[in-house]
């Protein structure tokens, strides 16, 4: 009997290996490195692979876990475990779900190199001059703050995969806003769980007191001054959990970060409250007071709804006020700027991540709208801008990345990119004060010599005039329409006919002259002509067109991917003699192709 049963359970053993090898069983399995001695672990992926978690422990404790799409045979690319931080260390990389006959162990690679320098930044839908992560996904730009000629970019940032999870600080840093060198990620998931969005600044007097060996330059100043970064720590993966807003730091100018220890520093208030954006408030009335000013923290809270904080030290917040229904969402930005230049007459300007601000006054307590919700930015492609903090006042710019969301990059080991950075102003108009946004001047560093220098009246809705020398990929395109002589004979027309075309790529633009109505790519945006003339600024990246309309009071940013490689070809055409066209138009250059300020 008992030899039966043996014989039995042998065979239902052999028929269950036999299937599970047929089949794939899902098993749980480890990679194990002891001690750690190189600095990446690279993980083979394949987009649309089923997704197993995989818990990373070092000396037997869970530092963090992730999703990924492990490839079970040939891999799409690799993702990279940066375990360098950990050398000396035992790691286990256990992936919970993955097929038995899955072939990911064996293409496990361990190098002190990135896995595909050949091949990384010549995808063939790689953006030429704009930021896109190396590999995986990026959302929003975060903690944008320059310190001693370094800009630091941090990014939402899914390491291991093609789409939106495991969010994590990517960090990557340039001299000149347009070369970015990516970094180690700086900020990631831990036991308060993943890595939301939020904002970074130089804590110049050590209020936060993180510097304990406290060093002085010849002026007096204090010469090593943490770096320091705010975001929201969210258990959104395995179960959501409470947002609560954590700290982490720099001592050595932002090569290394450290978690605070007694994070969070601001506790769940209200469902997924997030997005701290953190700023020096210097009390301008009252100068005297205790450290001439304090640590404001703007905390989007949920529907419309912000909060602001205030803190001495960055580590103890306390609730200022609420700011109820803006009209605006997520991912804030708070910061003053003068008007028209004007240093002596300033407003505060409130930004939500959808795109919409309002103009008012801060008193350092509260911030009390005076004019808003307006935009600057129509279109799907813009979204979760934020501004740099700490910029010198020599230079005194306010400058901003924004997410340039829902574009595509089929087949390509990195997804998402940002804006050119862009440059904020507010200008008086004959509506009041408005934000102006317009690419950073750096861009015009990648410009080779002028292409195109043309003008031409309008001949006629059949007859396209073909601007003639446009030829390469890239370009920095200056447009402008001139209306005067059309408005003298016609004041006040209002004949929706009257329409000028452009196109580019095989993208259109239209200027509905009728209407005040300016379209790119199916988007709308209304657009008033000023002293007889709409101003067109075009930047041109491979999977990108951002269009800037008089000076930046709109900006249309789209993606779009020129499969069938259609040459440039710039075309404008329109109702005969309805205006004077003029076009300068500059070939840029790629940021692969040459070093930054050569
Ligand atoms: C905006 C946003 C933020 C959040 C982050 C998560 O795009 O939803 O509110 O912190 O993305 O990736």
């Amino acid at each position: 009997m008992k030899r039966s049963i043996l014989l039995f359970q042998l065979i239902f053993a052999g028929l269950v290996l036999m299937i599970s090898q047929t089949f794939g069983q899902t098993i749980s399995q480890s990679y194990e490195a002891f001690p750690v001695k190189k600095k990446f672990v690279h993980l083979p992926v394949k987009t649309g692979a089923p997704k197993t978690w995989m818990t990373v422990n070092i000396n037997g404790v869970l530092q963090h876990e992730f999703q990924i799409e492990l490839a079970p045979g040939e891999p799409d690319f690799y993702a990279t475990v940066e375990v360098g931080r950990w050398q000396g260390k035992k790691l286990v990389l256990t992936a919970e779900t993955v097929t038995s006959d899955s072939k990911w162990l064996t293409n496990v690679k361990v190098a002190d190199e990135m896995s595909d320098e050949a091949l990384v930044y010549k995808e063939a839908y790689r953006p030429q001059f704009h930021f896109s992560p190396r590999r995986g996904w990026t959302n929003d730009p975060n903690g944008l703050v320059y310190y001693k000629g370094t800009y630091h970019l941090f990014f939402q940032h899914n390491p291991y995969g093609t789409s939106w999870g495991n969010m994590t600080w990517g960090h990557a840093v340039s001299t000149d806003l347009l070369h970015w060198t990516e970094k180690p990620d700086a900020v990631l998931p831990d036991k308060n769980g993943v890595v939301f969005s939020g904002s970074g600044l130089v804590d110049w007097e050590n209020t936060s007191g993180l510097q304990k060996n406290p060093k002085k330059d010849a002026s007096g100043k204090l010469a090593n001054p943490p770096l320091v970064l705010f975001y929201t720590s969210i258990q959104a993966d395995r179960g959501k959990g409470p947002a609560a807003q954590s700290m982490v730091y720099s001592l050595d100018e932002g090569k290394t970060w450290k978690k605070y220890p007694a994070n969070p520093v601001l506790p769940n208030l209200i469902t997924d409250n997030r997005d701290p954006k953190v700023f020096w408030y210097s009390d301008r009335q009252n100068p005297a007071g205790p450290k001439g000013g304090h640590w404001v923290m703007a905390l989007y809270l949920e529907g419309e709804n912000y909060a602001l904080f205030s803190s001495q030290n960055l580590t103890n917040w306390e609730k200022m006020c609420d700011i109820k229904n803006l009209g605006c969402s997520e991912c804030p930005d708070m910061f003053e700027l003068p008007v028209d230049g004007n240093s002596a007459q300033t407003k505060w300007v409130f930004w939500g991540g959808d795109g919409k601000y309002l103009i008012g006054t801060f008193d350092g307590k509260t911030f009390t709208p005076e004019a808003g919700p307006f935009t600057t930015k129509y279109g799907g492609n813009d979204y979760a801008a934020q501004t740099y903090s700490d910029i010198p006042a020599t230079d005194g710019r306010r400058i901003q990345f924004s997410w340039m969301s829902g574009g595509k990059y089929p087949g390509m080991p990195f997804n998402q990119q940002f804006t050119v950075p862009r440059s904020l102003t507010l200008r008086t108009t004959s509506e009041g004060v408005r934000l102006f946004i317009e690419p950073a001047i750096e861009i015009e560093k990648l410009r080779n010599s002028k292409q195109a220098n043309f003008s031409a009246n309008l001949k006629g809705m059949d007859n396209k005039i073909k601007v003639p020398g446009m030829k390469g990929e890239l370009f920095d395109i200056e447009i402008l329409l001139d209306f005067k002589k059309f408005d003298e004979k016609n004041p006040l027309s209002t004949d929706t006919t009257n329409l000028i075309y452009m196109e580019i790529f095989g993208q259109k633009i239209t200027y509905n002259m009728g209407s005040k109505i300016i379209e790119s790519a199916g988007i709308k945006a209304p657009l008033v002509p000023v002293d007889h003339q709409i101003r067109i600024r075009l930047i041109i990246d491979r999977t990108t067109v951002e269009l800037f309309a008089n000076d930046g009071i709109i900006q249309i940013a789209n993606c779009f991917i020129n499969k069938d490689k259609v040459p440039a070809n710039l075309s404008i055409w329109g109702k005969k003699d309805l205006a004077t066209v003029s076009v300068k138009s500059y070939q840029l250059k790629s940021v692969y192709s040459i070093q930054p300020g050569s």
